[in-house]
């Protein structure tokens, strides 16, 4: 939801800023600008609505000069329709000074009506440009961006990262950040801002990351940090885990092909060193405290999107395992209705980014509530974590493409080994339990890797749907969070009308769906692990299959009776029930991926989504 970067250093600032923005893409495409103060002192701008290869284009067609201080912005419109007047950087100051914004600036209608009663003019529709305008009123007065800043985030409400630079002051890179992401990264000569890690990975692997209301300013050869007021306050360095490599394409189609194909990797490395002896022990559960953990009465997971799915599977997983009740909320609908909370409640928060504003807000109420917070999270240095007791990482490497996969697989990881860490010091099961979910569990990474090599019939499958205009998803138990996930992918990749649905439910609505040559995914229990549900959801079929539907199962190898009923069947290994989840979604992501490469979509910005949604 608009990235960031700021440079200082050397003469190269163009060039950093553009792989930056290319590597922060994902968080919004609806326009890019960069602002660069060149060697003789003057500041120039350019900037282009759509993807940044427009920005390119323009460069191309009117290069500008290079020099030692820039800002890139990519942008995800909030106020002002996506056009090169809505573009960041904005100007103030009479043109001397360029900012970008992540976030949204609440009272800004009242500061314009506020600088307009002043005399100052306006260029474009955005809440953003007020807070340039304003900046520039304050460099007047002060003459100093630091101090400036202090004066301007005094007057603004909501979220923001703000970022200037003023051609008076070279070689100085001024932000501040109130609820939106900020990191410094720390070169040699030169130093960086970003919205996250990805913008300035390929040039150094240390980064601090900027607490919440701190104004940052960096030059070639020093970062200093202060609070709104001035004051120094300490920060602590950390090492970037990622190489810049694993955020490249890699020889892949899409980062969407290349992430779903890591999906063993990410599974395999998020249960890396929280596995001993057939034990999990989970070291920063331990550090939280085993004693609180075991004194927890209820869980409330919270999340957003496809991280919320996961933390619908990992419910039936903690219930079972750990025998705590477990709800799982939306976290914009848990934040705004009262929930009831106390200090025997662990709030877990599910985010890929850790900076989705609805989580982060949801986050911050339930501690102020007296809840705990656990965090799993897959990006070093967020926002979220910092605000939780605790994180439990998800080793899945950069996702980049709009549409979570590869992080789903790992977040349900992550919750397993979580349930189970918890089962233990809760002894809720035996040491013959444990070590039966944890061997199920380090085995899901070669089964996810067979899932893979059905690739081909998943693509055809999607050949001959490109047409479709509708498709629905049945699931039950486990399953019923996938078929939630098979329809938002669907939707999310490929633009087609999709819906999951409980299969249970069906009678009770969604078979009036059914019409012929309607086609319908069906996520089947395994006959083994859940011979009571199998026979059920095969009936399911056969109910859909006499109105006309066309049913494509997703169903256990050597599972025979689904065979007679169904068009397609798209086989997944043998597995505990509470793990065909991390099997089953594969072929769904396959499928919602092929299907618009098929329609000649672009699956990893699809339309109007962004990847951290950091606005509420
Ligand atoms: C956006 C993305 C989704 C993602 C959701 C939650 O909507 O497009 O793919 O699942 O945000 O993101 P998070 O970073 O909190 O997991």
């Amino acid at each position: 939801m608009c990235g960031i970067v700021g440079y200082v250093g050397d003469s190269k600032s163009l060039e950093v800023l553009m792989g930056g923005l290319r590597r922060l893409e994902y968080r919004g495409y609806d326009s890019a600008g960069i602002a660069v103060i060149d060697d003789d002192g003057a500041l120039n701008t350019a900037k282009q609505a759509g993807k940044l290869a427009m920005l390119s284009g323009e460069l191309d067609a009117h290069p500008i000069n290079n020099g030692s201080t820039g800002i890139g912005h990519t942008r995800w419109a909030t106020h002002g329709a996506p056009n090169n007047e809505n573009a960041h950087p904005h100007l103030g100051d009479n043109g001397r000074l360029a900012l970008i914004h992540n976030g949204i600036i609440e009272n800004f209608s009242p500061l314009k009506d506020e600088l307009l009663a002043e005399g100052f003019t306006f260029e474009s529709e955005t809440d953003s440009e007020v807070a340039a305008v304003l900046l520039g009123r304050e460099y007047q007065r002060t003459g100093d961006l630091a101090a400036a800043f202090r004066a301007v985030v005094e007057r603004l409400d909501g979220a923001f990262t703000l970022l200037a630079v003023h051609q008076d002051q070279p070689g100085v890179v001024v932000g501040a950040r109130r609820n939106s992401p900020l990191v410094i990264g720390l070169g040699d000569g030169e130093n960086f801002l970003g919205s996250d890690v990805a913008a300035f990975v390929e040039y150094t692997r240390r980064a601090v990351a900027i607490g919440q209301d701190q104004i940052v300013t960096i030059t070639p050869d020093a970062v200093v940090v202060t609070d709104f007021a001035g004051n120094a306050v300490e920060t602590e360095e950390f090492d970037i885990a990622w190489d810049a490599s694993a955020s490249e394409k890699g020889g892949w189609s899409s980062f969407m092909a290349k992430e779903v194909s890591e999906q063993p990797d990410a599974v395999a490395n998020t249960l890396r060193g929280r596995i001993s002896d057939g034990v999990v022990v989970v070291p920063e559960l331990t550090e939280f405290g085993d004693e609180v953990l075991a004194g927890i009465r209820r869980i409330v997971i919270i999340a957003c999107g496809t991280a919320a799915y996961a933390g619908q599977t990992a419910k039936y997983a903690i219930e079972k395992w750990a025998q705590i009740p477990v709800d799982v909320e939306l976290s914009h609908e848990f934040r705004y209705r009262d929930p009831v909370l106390s200090d025997d409640t662990l709030v877990i928060s599910i985010s890929q980014s850790g900076e989705t504003m609805d989580t982060l807000m949801a986050v911050k109420y339930a501690r102020e509530a007296g809840a705990k917070a656990i965090s799993i999270c897959n990006t070093q240095g967020a926002t979220i974590p910092r605000e939780s007791d605790a994180v439990v990482y998800t080793h899945a490497g950069p996702e980049v493409a709009v549409a979570s996969t590869k992080a789903f697989v790992a977040q349900i990881a992550a919750l397993y080994l979580f349930a189970l860490h918890l089962a233990r010091v809760r002894g809720t099961l035996d040491a013959a339990g444990l070590a039966e979910q944890t061997a199920e569990l380090l085995a899901i990474p070669d089964k996810i890797a067979t899932v893979l090599e059905q690739g081909d019939t998943v693509r055809q499958l999607a050949t001959w749907m490109s047409d479709t205009r509708a498709v629905l998803f049945l699931g039950r138990h486990v399953g019923f969070p996938i078929a939630l996930e098979g329809a938002l992918k669907l939707k999310e990749l490929a633009y087609i009308h999709a819906e999951g649905f409980a299969a249970g439910e069906l009678k009770h609505g969604p078979i009036a769906l059914i019409e012929p040559g309607q086609p319908v995914f069906v996520v089947v229990p395994s006959p083994r692990g859940s011979a009571h549900l199998h026979p059920k959801v095969v009936s399911n079929i056969q109910e859909i299959r006499a109105r006309g539907a066309r049913v494509i199962a997703i169903a256990e190898q050597g599972d025979a009776a689904v065979l007679p009923f169904a068009d397609t069947v798209i086989h997944i290994p043998l597995a505990a029930p509470l793990f065909e989840p991390l099997l089953a979604v594969v072929p769904l992501q396959l499928f919602a991926m092929e299907l618009s490469v098929a329609k000649g979509l672009d699956v990893d910005q699809p339309r109007n989504l962004a990847k951290s949604v950091t606005v509420e």
